[in-house]
């Protein structure tokens, strides 16, 4: 499904990435280990097309998308998680999970005047879709807390959750099977008191 074939990325004189090749397939969660500094960011980075390569090829799907932004491989299903970002810890779970899907009808003023029974049909469906996703990841009791009220693992199944609600065909980043072990064998971090 991923494709990785001798991957270079330097940073002035340090060699992040140098020969990295590796295959990812369908269905499977691939892990990827090293020590502090060996280029595992460099590498997310590169292949979510935040970082260009210096050389090297990547391909998804039999696609290539080496060199191509960010937005353009997230579009075909290739996403990445990050550390929650700082504007999104003021709402609450649910309302973070809402806000992720793309192109909504009630963003546009207009719409809002003209289309609102579409738009409450639209937001009760990604209400729906956003419950259903906070289940999986054992968020459901947490949907009313702010984001920056989450414990440190919650705040990543938070993201987890942001990042299913757009559907991805895969998902790079840290700590994705932490996460999924963390939520079969429900050792969930406690939710953080804020005195
Ligand atoms: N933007 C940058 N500018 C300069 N050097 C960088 C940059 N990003 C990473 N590096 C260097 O590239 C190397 C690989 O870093 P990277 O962050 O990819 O490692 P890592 O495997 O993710 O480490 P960690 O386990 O600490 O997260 C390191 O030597 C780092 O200092
Ligand atoms: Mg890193």
């Amino acid at each position: 499904m991923l494709k990785v074939n001798d991957l270079e990325k330097s940073f002035g004189g340090v060699k992040a990435l140098q020969g990295c090749s590796l295959e990812v397939q369908e269905g499977t969660i691939t892990g990827l280990i090293g020590p502090n500094g060996a280029g595992k960011t460099t590498l997310f980075n590169v292949i979510s097309g935040i970082l260009k390569p210096d050389r090297g090829e990547i391909t998804f799907q039999g696609e290539k998308i080496d060199g191509s932004p960010p937005y353009q491989i997230a579009r075909l299903g290739l996403l990445r998680t990050f550390q929650i970002s700082r504007g999104l810890r003021h709402m609450t779970v649910l309302e973070n999970l809402m806000l992720y899907p793309q192109a909504q009808i009630g963003e546009g003023l207009k719409n809002l005047w003209l289309r609102w029974k579409k738009i409450r049909t639209q937001e009760k469906a990604l209400k729906e879709k956003a419950m259903h996703i906070l289940e999986f990841v054992n968020l459901v009791h947490l949907r009313d807390a702010y984001a920056q009220e989450l414990s440190g693992g919650q705040k990543k199944l938070l993201e987890l959750a942001r990042v299913l609600m757009a559907e991805p065909k895969i998902m790079v980043g840290a700590f994705l099977i932490l996460l999924i072990l963390y939520r079969q064998e429900g050792i969930l971090p406690e939710r953080k008191t804020i005195p």
